[in-house]
């Protein structure tokens, strides 16, 4: 009954360990890729007013011109990034959509698309499901989990379609410096090979200053598509609203498909997006609570020596399991059934990766103390 194409894509590696999770009383989960943060009350007051005002109306395919022309404001401003909100930005459900989307509206089959690893679950079964072909880049812990320009230089030899780029980047909390980006844009420029760059935490960025893929010139802006959204910096996963910003060509061909089957993103999740952009304060005061989670995280999973290089982005860890002589797998379940903390095994983002777990500080520092505490008795039975 199934397409080849859906069969091939093994299940998610994070949703099978979750079912273990789920239902276990007084565990700590330092799994989920979720803000512990309620959506700010001035984001849910807008939603409740458009309901009160009755606003439940289908929005234009692309979504609100409002929230398009906010969101075109907000990377000038920030920026100094310049989208046309008429047809230079598309509305989306979740950058999930917007991944979807782009995939489906530039790969014809067989086409290659370059993935660097370790990765976000959903990008290799994406990649397949449109028809592509992923092209591995595995980076490793000596290189700081970047991308190592000579792989990169070999793999667009292949001439692949796109590439996947992700800063900050999940699961590793990796965050690319302008001069890396930089160098990065040296190899890909002059070539055909088209740039999706995922960008859902770059309100998440601790010690750098964030520079959006498309911004070192005109020639990048035209070559990526940028997607981006409230689910993370914003503490909004449920509304479910993303958001694209690429070339006119580009835009079109995702709003057909999103057109076709989605409609639109709902109107008060879009309304609630474009109060999301004005809500400065409370994305800071979020971004002081991980910056303080990730010093402490970081110091207390090095002193256990679970090796951890300081991340820059995002809200994970991704240490070194190395030490202990269990792969990833195996790690997270001793650690779950044992001491009730959960943590994702490496292998979820990569087969490469079973050295390593990640872990999620989006959580309160009480609870992460006591996760620390227990992952130290975990350890000391292991020695
Ligand atoms: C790198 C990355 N991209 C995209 C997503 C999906 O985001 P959204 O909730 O906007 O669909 C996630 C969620 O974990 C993510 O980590």
């Amino acid at each position: 009954m199934i397409s080849k194409r859906v069969k091939k894509v093994p299940p998610s590696g994070i949703r099978e360990f979750f079912d273990l999770v789920l239902g276990m009383p007084e565990v700590i989960s330092l799994g989920v890729g979720e803000p512990d943060f309620i959506t700010p009350w001035r984001i849910r007051e807008k939603a409740i007013t458009a309901l009160e005002e009755g606003l439940t109306s289908y929005t234009s395919n692309k979504g609100l011109f409002v929230l398009r022309r906010d969101i075109a404001g907000h990377y000038r401003e920030k920026y100094s990034l310049v989208y046309d909100p008429e047809d230079e930005i598309l509305i989306t459900v979740g950058v999930s959509e917007a991944l979807d989307l782009a995939l489906r509206a530039i790969l014809d089959p067989g086409d290659k698309v370059v993935v660097a690893s370790p990765h976000y679950v959903a990008y290799p079964a994406l990649v397949e499901i449109s028809g592509g072909k992923v092209l591995p880049l595995v980076t490793t812990p000596e290189e700081g989990f970047k991308i190592n320009i000579s792989k990169l230089k070999n793999l667009l030899k292949l001439e692949p379609k796109a590439i996947i780029f992700n800063n900050p980047a999940n699961p590793t909390g990796v965050h690319y410096s302008n001069e890396e980006l930089k160098k990065i844009w040296q190899v890909l420029s002059g070539k055909k090979t088209l740039i999706i760059s995922d960008e859902v935490y770059d309100e998440l960025v601790y010690d750098q200053k964030h520079s959006p893929f498309s911004s070192f010139s005109q020639e990048a802006k035209k070559r990526t598509i940028l997607l981006n959204g409230f689910s993370k910096g914003h503490a909004m996963t449920g509304f479910r609203v993303g958001f694209v910003c690429a070339n006119k060509e580009i835009i079109e061909a995702m709003t057909k498909i999103h057109s076709f089957s989605i409609m639109c993103a709902p109107i008060i999740a879009q309304i609630a997006a474009s109060e999301a952009l004005l809500a400065h304060k409370d994305i800071n005061y979020m971004q002081s609570a991980y910056r303080r989670r990730r010093d402490y995280i970081n110091k207390e999973l090095n002193r256990l020596g679970l090796d951890n290089k300081l991340p820059q982005g995002a809200f994970y860890c991704f240490p070194s399991i190395k030490k202990f002589k269990l792969g990833s797998l195996e790690f997270a379940k001793k650690l779950l059934f044992q001491e009730k903390v959960a943590v994702v095994p490496g292998v979820a983002f990569g087969k490469e990766f079973n050295s390593h777990v990640r872990i999620s500080y989006a959580n309160s520092l009480e609870n992460l103390k006591e996760a620390i505490v227990r992952i130290e008795k975990f350890l000391a039975k292991l020695k």
